[in-house]
């Protein structure tokens, strides 16, 4: 398999698994990738799912250069877009996707990681959009969402000079949540996911809406759908029993209902 996948309920962890092209993505593994994220998105076992790339070296290296190169301008439009909807999969999944950078995320790899909901990153991780350097641009999201969580200056930085940044300085520019020491990734990985999967899945999935979509409207749109997914939390019984809990002095129990 070119995706493997290990599903230890609450959470799911996603291996892309090319170790020998450092875990270049291909049609293949998009393929794969997005059978297993449409299984997780409708499988309410899985409150959280994690996101890494097989070996010690990469997370992932950007599309497999070998397939790039021999695009043309309608495929490669065509593989643009293809990229693009598996991401958008991984970015609306429902439920938080932790990238655990376990190295280089360059290219797709980095534009993969950005649409993940969190991204933890090994001290030994380097990140950037390389693309220029072969004579092309992000087609992955790389131009949009890379400004809209970096902002303009160093994202036109990173595009431009296709340098690629280190951890450090990933986390500095707000590009990764957070850095861990590279032996304590998965471990640091798996504690956030459980922590994030003992909060109210109802109630994550209407955040991870409001501030997705948030970002794309005027802030009148983004209140008005604010207010609304605030008004629908109020009608589940997570929020009965975390209200309540608060007022009994007890840790709740969220069931996602
Ligand atoms: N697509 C296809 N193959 C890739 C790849 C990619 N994006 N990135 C790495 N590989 C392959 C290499 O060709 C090499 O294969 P080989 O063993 O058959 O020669 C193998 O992975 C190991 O990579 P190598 O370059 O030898 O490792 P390194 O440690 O010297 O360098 C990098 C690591 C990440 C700096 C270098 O591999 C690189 O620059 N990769 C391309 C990054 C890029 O431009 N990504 C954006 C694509 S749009």
């Amino acid at each position: 398999m070119i995706v493997t996948i290990q599903r230890d309920e609450p959470v799911a962890v996603i291996t892309l698994n090319r170790p020998d092209v450092l875990n270049a993505i291909n049609a293949a593994m998009l393929d794969e990738l997005e059978a297993a994220l449409i299984g997780f998105r409708s499988d309410d076992g899985v409150r959280v799912v994690i996101l890494t790339g097989a070996g010690d070296k990469a997370f992932a290296a950007g599309a497999d250069i070998a397939e790039l190169a021999a695009q043309t301008a309608t495929s490669g439009r065509e593989f643009a877009l293809r990229g693009q909807r598996v991401f958008d999969l991984v970015e609306g999944l429902g439920k938080p996707v932790i990238a655990a950078i376990n190295g280089y995320a360059l290219g797709g790899g980095c534009e993969l990681a950005m649409a993940c909901t969190l991204r933890l990153a090994a001290d030994t991780a380097r990140l950037g959009q390389p693309e220029i350097t072969l004579g092309l641009m992000p087609g992955y999201g790389g131009s949009y969402r890379l400004a809209r969580l970096v902002g303009k200056t160093k994202s036109m930085e990173l595009l431009l000079t296709g340098a690629p940044i280190s951890a450090t300085e990933a986390e500095r520019i707000g590009l990764v949540t957070r850095v861990v020491p590279a032996v304590e990734l998965m471990t640091a990985a798996r504690a956030l996911a459980d922590k994030l999967a003992r909060n109210a899945p109802i109630a994550m999935r209407y955040i991870l809406d409001a501030v997705n979509r948030g970002l794309e409207m005027s802030t009148a749109e983004a209140s008005a759908l604010e207010a609304t997914l605030f008004g629908l939390a109020m009608a589940t019984d997570d929020m009965r029993e975390g209200t309540a809990a608060f007022l009994e002095k007890r840790a709740p129990a969220f069931k996602g209902r």
